[in-house]
């Protein structure tokens, strides 16, 4: 059977038929998905049925290196899933209770997840693929949106290409989960000390120039913080306007996997307190930060490279 790609939008996204990711995959056939990675930057696999835990971790790891665990933020709850390389996305706690409103992990997760982001780019050794299986959906909204970043820099007017091209940007769920309010204890203002990244990418497959946004971006280093969140922002809704943004429409069964080195995306707000969501993401790693350890700056020594062992839990 040979595989096949059907585009989903005009800019980014097609949908892989032709394989059973729920079976394991020859070397071919992970090359040509990579192929069309490098390509399409989105590819939704539609099975009906959701991969089971061995099934999804056997998929992914065919097609590289999966990211080590994190954790951070404890759900008061604990932990739903059983395997740390699964990432729980999902509005349940143990014993599939909808999370109660002022939840940290909610919050974290499905409220901070709307916020358009790049996984794990408060890393310094930022995701690659991200893949999220589809277990149960609510009946409307929480859709799925990726924007394509590689098209956000080849539309950019050429005098912010000039402007951005060699600037080096701060991430840290500081930043991102800040913008909505949170607070931080003092343990966790250090775990989650800012890492560089630059803010324009050339991706290893295709070859593109990408703008590397995330909603963890929150500084430039060099310039003052308004400007700095100014460019981010225009930079930003350029990246993010209609034309180069493809929406899904999850059905059960199905599983979405997009590279972060070429997307943003950010799930669309459903009833969460009325509806149940429950999506399983395994993440691979870039395997090197992109910006060296040498050149992360001195708040990033200590904290690195928080993966040890430890279980995820509130993941973006
Ligand atoms: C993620 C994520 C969005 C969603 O899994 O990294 O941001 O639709 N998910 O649940
Ligand atoms: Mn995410």
């Amino acid at each position: 059977m040979s595989l096949t790609f059907t585009p989903l939008h005009p800019v980014l996204a097609a949908e892989c038929a032709g394989v059973d990711i729920g079976e394991p995959i020859t070397a071919r056939t992970a090359d040509e998905i990579e192929d069309a990675m490098d390509r399409y930057a989105v590819l939704v696999f539609r099975r009906g049925t959701p991969l089971t835990t061995e099934q999804q971790l056997a998929f992914t790891k065919s097609l590289g290196e999966l990211e080590p665990p994190y954790r951070k933020i404890q759900p008061e709850e604990g932990v739903r899933l059983d395997n740390p390389a699964l990432s729980d996305i999902s509005n349940l706690a143990p014993g599939d209770k909808i999370l109660p409103r002022d939840d940290r992990k909610r919050l974290f997760a499905i409220i901070g997840n709307q916020l358009w982001h790049s996984d794990s780019s408060y890393k310094t050794i930022p995701a690659r693929y991200s893949a999220l299986c589809a277990h149960v959906i609510p009946p409307e909204g929480g859709d799925t949106e990726f924007a394509d970043m590689r098209a956000a820099w080849d539309t950019l007017e050429p005098r912010l290409k000039e402007k951005v091209k060699d600037l080096v940007t701060e991430h840290s769920r500081i930043f991102s989960k800040g913008a909505l309010g949170f607070n931080f204890t003092e343990q966790e203002l250090k775990d989650f000390a800012p890492v560089r990244q630059p803010l324009v990418r050339i991706h290893p497959g295709s070859g593109r120039h990408s703008l590397f946004l995330s909603s963890h971006a929150g500084r430039i280093v060099g310039w003052p913080v308004p400007e700095a969140l100014m460019l981010l922002r225009e930079l930003t809704e350029h990246a993010t306007q209609r034309e180069l943004v493809y929406r899904h429409k999850w059905r059960v069964g199905d599983l979405v996997m997009w590279d972060n080195q070429a997307t943003m995306h950010r799930v669309r707000s459903f009833d969460d307190m009325k509806y149940p969501r429950d999506l399983r993401r395994t993440t691979l790693t870039t395997g090197a930060p992109a910006i060296p350890m040498s050149k992360q700056g001195g708040a990033r020594q200590h904290a690195e490279d928080q993966h040890s062992g430890a279980i995820t839990t509130a993941t973006q």
